[in-house]
């Protein structure tokens, strides 16, 4: 089926609601428990919150819509869709193969976070990790990140897990499930959001995520609150121009994009309107990244009515809002090598799995038997961090902008904006195409070039 000259019936989004679900499943992950409360509060809140969110309209959005505009009308995936786009002799295709190399590092520590919040489920299950004593939860966390043969399982167990499920294929798969998780994931949280904002000190909470501090606004935190908006829209890295590749061609590109990115914002913010709350409530201090998560979140939770049911809701939640990102990670590899390079899908899916059990296990045992090994000072799992977001994602973005911008023109462009109606989405186009040309690779590219200290 794969190896026809001719397109055989290509694999896709089904309904309306289903590329909604599927795109949104990516957008929403960690990201929104896990990188953004924690950013926003501690980089100056409101301030962070006004930049982040100029960055996602101004540069965010207008690549999004690049990327799925550019997926749609060719309907392949990024390398093949560049390759026929460009002229001869223009590499863009690069910003595939770049993509590809992205969605490896991501998925490298990505799917251990993943690995660790699927261990709390059943830790929480069993309640094991429930103790106010933030020693006791520490000690947990330590236990588990600092095993090496736990950490790897974990990580294998989840990366089979999603293979399987990448394994039905995109409408069955990919769509089926997404369809189900992303209403879930709302009504999660909304439960968590009501109990957090019922506690004592909900207000203290809040002030810690929306009281302004432009103080704390540098060049870097600029650079931090970019990089978050491409990681959150899933763009930069061909994610977003493969799941373009599968939206239906009468779907509304503009609309939908809107509503992921709104949706998405929203979630990011129940989020933390979930966790800082309680957090204050409890006298803890408002920890970076992991920590919040794994260790002051058990601790808050064991001192609420119902905390360890409560618990679980809060680690499932997490666990399915990084299912839909993870599968959206992990197709882009698939899809290049199954299309490009003619693997049947499940031959992609097992390769990909096998490299990423290799670069993977990277991530995993850097709070172990790789704990010394550094580049740049930084251990894998915060290289690869901080190389996806801030260096490979918005480069990403500039070329993307660029090639629409200025390769591929305005007409096609509107034209596959619009579903291929006259009039259609006639002045947004104008708008987005401008910023695509001329703003967002030149913004970006100071930010870069600002938050990395390079000027
Ligand atoms: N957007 C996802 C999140 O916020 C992460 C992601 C990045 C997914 C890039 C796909 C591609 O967790």
């Amino acid at each position: 089926m794969s190896q026809s000259t001719h397109k055989p019936s290509r694999d896709g989004f089904t309904s309306s609601f289903g590329v909604l679900a599927a795109t949104l499943g990516s957008a929403v992950g960690l990201g929104n428990i896990w990188k953004f409360p924690y950013l926003t509060g501690a980089n100056g809140g409101a301030g962070f919150l006004m930049v982040y969110i100029l960055a996602t309209l101004v540069v965010g959005l207008p690549v999004m819509i690049a990327e799925i505009t550019l997926g749609r009308h060719v309907k392949a995936n990024p390398v093949t869709a560049l390759i026929a786009l460009s002229p001869a002799r223009q590499p863009w295709w690069l910003i595939g193969a770049a993509g590809m190399v992205a969605s490896f590092l991501i998925m490298s520590f990505y799917s251990e976070v993943v690995a660790w919040v699927f261990a709390y489920v059943f830790k929480a299950i069993g309640g094991s990790i429930l103790s106010s004593d933030r020693k006791v939860t520490e000690a947990a966390f330590g236990a588990l990140i600092s095993d090496p043969l736990q950490s790897l399982l974990w990580q294998w167990l989840v990366l089979i897990g999603m293979g399987g499920i990448l394994l039905l294929g995109v409408s069955k798969g990919i769509e089926a499930l997404t369809k189900k998780l992303m209403p879930l994931l709302f009504l999660l949280l909304l439960l968590l959001c009501a109990v957090s904002l019922s506690l004592d000190k909900a207000a203290d909470g809040l002030a810690f995520l929306f009281n302004p501090d432009f103080g704390k606004v540098t060049g870097t935190v600029v650079l931090t609150a970019l990089g978050l908006a491409f990681f959150k829209l899933s763009i930069g890295m061909g994610t977003m121009m493969t799941y373009g590749s599968y939206f239906r061609d009468d779907q509304n590109i503009p609309v939908t994009t809107f509503r992921v990115m709104s949706a998405d914002l929203c979630v990011s913010l129940l989020a933390g309107v979930a966790i800082f709350p309680a957090v204050f409530t409890f006298d803890f201090a408002p920890a970076a990244g992991p920590a919040l998560v794994f260790i002051t979140i058990p601790a808050v939770f064991s001192q609420i009515p119902m905390g360890q049911a409560l618990m679980v809701v809060f680690f499932v939640l997490a666990a399915v809002a990084a299912t839909g990102a993870m599968l959206s990670l992990m197709e882009v590899p698939v899809l290049i090598l199954h299309e490009r390079f003619r693997l049947a899908r499940p031959k992609a899916v097992m390769l990909t799995l096998v490299l990423l059990a290799v670069t993977g296990s990277t991530c995993a045992l850097t709070n172990s038997t790789l704990a010394d090994f550094k580049v740049f000072g930084l251990n894998m799992f915060d290289l690869f961090d901080f190389l996806s977001s801030n260096v490979i994602l918005p480069a990403g973005g500039i070329f993307v902008a660029l090639f629409v911008g200025w390769v591929w023109g305005f007409d096609k462009f509107r034209s596959v904006l619009s579903n291929h109606e006259q009039l259609q989405n006639e002045g947004l186009a104008r708008v987005v195409f401008f910023l695509l040309r001329y703003i967002s690779p030149l913004l970006i590219l100071i930010v870069m070039l600002k938050g990395l200290h390079l000027f």
